[in-house]
């Protein structure tokens, strides 16, 4: 190297990094003047069906365990849930929902199956109705209940449906009671299969219909509390990312749906896949792997955009709610686990990438009513990892908690100029945002940076406020594959972040890579 370029290059990074520094900051308007939709609680739903170990293991250790818990439910998870405020739970499939038959899981003598979806493990059967709803009651959530279409006959859901809402004395009822339970449960939710233009039939959009109505017909909700406003919600299988017709289908038959059935809801799924099978690790990546995730997964504002749109060619009024009750990243199977188990490690990735689906589901409030991310432990993309007695909280759980302000708080509007982030030949938006206000008048705003070299400064003018401050928490770390293990539990958590007010306007510097929650003081 020649004398001038010694000198040169340490001239050329500060020149670089004051390139950097003077960046202007992104102006973020909270149109705190103007109210969109409700942000319905259920966009926070989450998903957890027998598969691996997320219920065995995730949830259920059994009463003898050493394994501090209730009734045989863990502790250490109904504690974690319990803080995310978990509105309602999806279960007990998915595709094992059509091969469950709920008979197997109550009273002393339980039976043990096939999981032929899942692995082909024997199912103990030891987590059935009442345990579900024991849990439920633990953690404080509601029911969203996927009855058999598939594999089941209306008979069985029928008398499923009794058993758990039943407040007569009937066979069903008097079951139930015997089992421990004399008052009915609430069911918020029922599920009529599960993709059944796969694993829960491969049926044709007509051969659904039908059955969909019979099904809708036959099973009766009679909890007295549930009469009215209050009344189940009925949610029919739509399409996924591939298969459009069966929203078009269901819908086509709701415009003419007549005293005899009705359903409330239609359900999609879409997972972030990036190819068939998966196969994208899930620690231990660079960034090429991080801009193909982020910018596949938004992909899901799309989808749902055409999914509505055949909703609203029937539905122009928005009766029928979308419920995205299947979503997030579907990975490469941690190395050494269990075929047909899905488990997967759960980086920063997976947390910006739970933050943009959110944001966008948000931003259809109008129609999407309900999400369940898949899967809530120890699956996909969880929210807690457990092994044996140890627990850890995933960089997606941190999402979750950051953004519980957001759960029936009033959408906000907010305008901001979301740049772009270039990496090789992948480019999408750098910077997302979405604002609130919850019910007791406060306005939130969460914002992400997805560039994961450059900071953003922010500069947030909330309208029609001349002065306040800005405090909330932020999430980051050093790396994308960034991880929480038994070992570093920590190792991404939010911290605390505070803005600057600088005329009227209050500043904040997002990290790299980050996710933001903040309250607009
Ligand atoms: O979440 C795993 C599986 O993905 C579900 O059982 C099924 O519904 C979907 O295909």
């Amino acid at each position: 190297m020649t004398r001038a370029a010694r000198f040169a290059l340490p001239l050329l990074a500060l020149a670089a990094a004051a390139a950097v520094r003077a960046e202007p900051p992104v102006a973020v308007t909270v149109q705190a003047d103007k109210a969109g939709p409700v942000i319905d609680r259920q966009i926070f739903g989450q998903f957890a069906e027998h598969l691996g170990t997320g219920i065995y293991g995730g949830i259920w250790v059994g009463k003898d365990s050493p394994i501090p818990n209730v009734r045989g439910i863990r502790s250490d998870v109904v504690g974690a849930l319990k803080a995310i405020h978990v509105p309602n739970v999806r279960w007990p499939g998915g595709c094992f929902g059509d091969e469950y038959h709920w008979r197997k899981g109550i009273g002393p003598h339980r039976q043990v199956t096939l999981n032929s979806n899942w692995g082909g493990v024997p199912e103990p059967d030891t987590f059935g109705t009442d345990e579900y709803f024991d849990f439920l009651g633990q953690i404080g959530s509601e029911a969203y209940v996927s009855v058999n279409v598939g594999s089941g006959t209306p008979e069985e859901a029928a008398e499923w449906m009794e058993y758990m809402t039943t407040a007569q004395k009937t066979a069903l009822g008097d079951e139930r009671a015997a089992n421990g339970h004399p008052a009915p449960y609430q069911v918020a939710y029922m599920g009529i299969g599960n993709e059944s233009w796969g694993c829960g039939g491969s049926m044709t959009p007509d051969h659904y219909v039908d059955l969909m109505k019979v099904y809708a017909h036959f099973t009766h909700n009679t909890n007295p509390q549930q009469q009215g406003p209050n009344a189940m919600k009925r949610i029919a299988v739509g399409s996924d990312g591939g298969k459009l017709d069966y929203t078009d289908a269901v819908m086509k038959a709701w415009s003419t749906h007549d005293y005899a059935w009705n359903i409330e809801g239609v359900s999609i799924h879409n997972y972030t896949v990036n190819g068939w099978p998966p196969h994208l690790p899930a620690t231990g990546f660079g960034e090429a792997d991080y801009a193909h995730m982020l910018k596949e997964t938004l992909r899901m504002d799309d989808l749902i955009a055409h999914q509505s749109a055949i909703m609203d060619k029937y539905d122009p009024g928005k009766k029928v709610f979308l419920s995205v009750d299947e979503w997030g990243a579907w990975l490469a199977k941690t190395p050494g686990s269990q075929e047909g188990f899905l488990q997967q490690q759960n980086s920063l990735r997976d947390a910006v990438l739970a933050a943009l689906n959110l944001n966008i589901f948000m931003r259809h409030a109008d129609r999407v009513k309900m999400a369940n991310i898949a899967q809530m432990i120890n699956v996909l993309q969880a929210m807690i990892l457990t092994d044996g007695p140890k627990m850890v909280l995933t960089p997606t759980y941190y999402v979750y908690k950051l953004y519980v302000p957001f759960q029936d708080a009033t959408f906000v509007p907010v305008r901001f100029d979301a740049g772009s982030y270039t990496f090789q030949d992948v480019t999408m938006p750098r910077l997302d945002a979405v604002a609130a206000r919850d019910k007791a008048g406060k306005l939130w705003l969460a914002v992400t940076n997805i560039d994961p070299n450059r900071p953003a400064e922010i500069a947030v003018a909330v309208q029609g406020a001349r002065e306040g401050n800005v405090t909330g928490q932020v999430l980051t770390a050093a790396k994308v594959d960034a991880i929480n293990t038994f070992d570093a539990p920590n190792a991404v958590a939010p911290r605390p972040i505070a803005g600057r007010v600088v005329g009227g306007t209050a500043h904040l510097t997002l990290p790299p890579k980050s996710v933001a929650v903040v309250a607009l003081n």
